[in-house]
């Protein structure tokens, strides 16, 4: 697609209509580092397969990636393993309930987490990366990630204590996993990776790079580099659908229509697929969304960044279904 001024001017104008949502969420108050955020920020990233950048809004901060690095986590597990020796470890179910709940854990005793998306599944998932100790599968993750978007991503120190401190959900999520048998670690390394990845600082720029990637299977249309298969494209897909935001995922699907996956620092990484029957121009060939908007309602979305990406997939039927 040709650069094309005109998408910039609406991505401007979109930001300005949809920044007072941010009244309809708070920043993440369980976490210190993040509840201490301004909530009124909002930045959004779209990237497409020729590498035109189109960034509007609050996009020079850096923020932590959160639970959007549970779908790199998994993919860079599956890319390691194969998608048969994950999926026999995680489910793909979602589970309606909230992202950091036990009850799915405790009323149905499943033998593997529902999916890796919702903490018990990715506490699970961090703690299989390749390596003996966290800080060598912490390594592991963040050269895949550095493959990706193309730089080394760095750790953000304050918000990584600051979760330590005060993860007291996790640990008793960690403590249900080990009993079940499903963590070969010990708890406190599992949490120590786990949120080392969740630390990691990132830029809408970069989310939206990873949006293209996925979007496009695991190639990069602008380097030409295929960094994992399509079968593990698909699966991630499937997951950030039918997972991705949690408990509006279904919502989500019926509004927005695009692969998406959440974080609570107000982060979202989107996936549009080519559509060459779409209604309109706009990215009919794809295309990769970083959004950023810290103000997160009850299920841990951003408030104004959703609402964001409803209007830009309705104008421009980015919608998969
Ligand atoms: O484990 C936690 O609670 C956070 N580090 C990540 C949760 C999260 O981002 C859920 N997202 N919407």
């Amino acid at each position: 697609m040709q650069n094309n001024p005109k998408i910039l001017e609406q991505l401007e104008a979109w930001v300005e209509e949809n920044k007072g949502h941010a009244i309809l969420g708070t920043t993440a108050q369980y976490i210190p580092a993040l509840g201490k955020v301004d909530p009124s920020q909002l930045g959004i990233c779209m990237v497409d397969e020729d590498g035109n950048y189109y960034c509007a809004g609050d996009t020079d901060k850096e923020f932590t990636l959160q639970s959007i690095s549970k779908v790199m986590t998994f993919i860079a597990l599956c890319c390691h393993y194969g998608l048969e020796f994950v999926l026999e470890r995680v489910d793909v179910e979602p589970t309606g309930e909230a992202f950091n709940s036990i009850i799915p854990f405790e009323i149905h005793r499943p033998n593997k987490p529902f999916n890796p998306f919702i903490n018990a599944g990715a506490i699970t998932v961090s703690a299989l990366l390749p390596g003996r100790t966290s800080q060598k599968k912490y390594e592991y993750l963040a050269s895949f990630l550095e493959e990706l978007v193309g730089h080394p991503m760095e750790l953000d120190r304050e918000v990584y204590d600051s979760e330590w401190k005060s993860s007291h959900r996790n640990r008793a999520l960690a403590y249900y996993l080990k009993e079940a048998n499903f963590l070969e670690i010990e708890v406190e390394e599992a949490l120590d990776i786990y949120i080392r990845q969740c630390s990691v600082k990132v830029s809408v720029k970069d989310l939206a790079l990873i949006g293209l990637i996925i979007a496009y299977d695991g190639f990069n249309p602008i380097t030409k580099v295929k960094h994992f298969s399509e079968e593990i494209a698909q699966v991630a897909k499937v997951l950030m659908v039918t997972c991705g935001m949690y408990n509006s995922s279904g919502n989500f699907a019926a509004h927005v229509g695009i692969p998406a996956k959440s974080g609570v620092s107000g982060g979202i990484l989107a996936a549009v697929p080519p559509k060459l029957h779409s209604q309109t121009y706009e990215f009919r060939a794809g295309a990769g969304i970083g959004v950023y908007g810290p103000a997160i309602d009850v299920q841990g979305n951003s408030a104004a960044g959703t609402m964001m990406l409803r209007q830009i997939s309705k104008e421009w039927d980015l919608s998969i279904f």
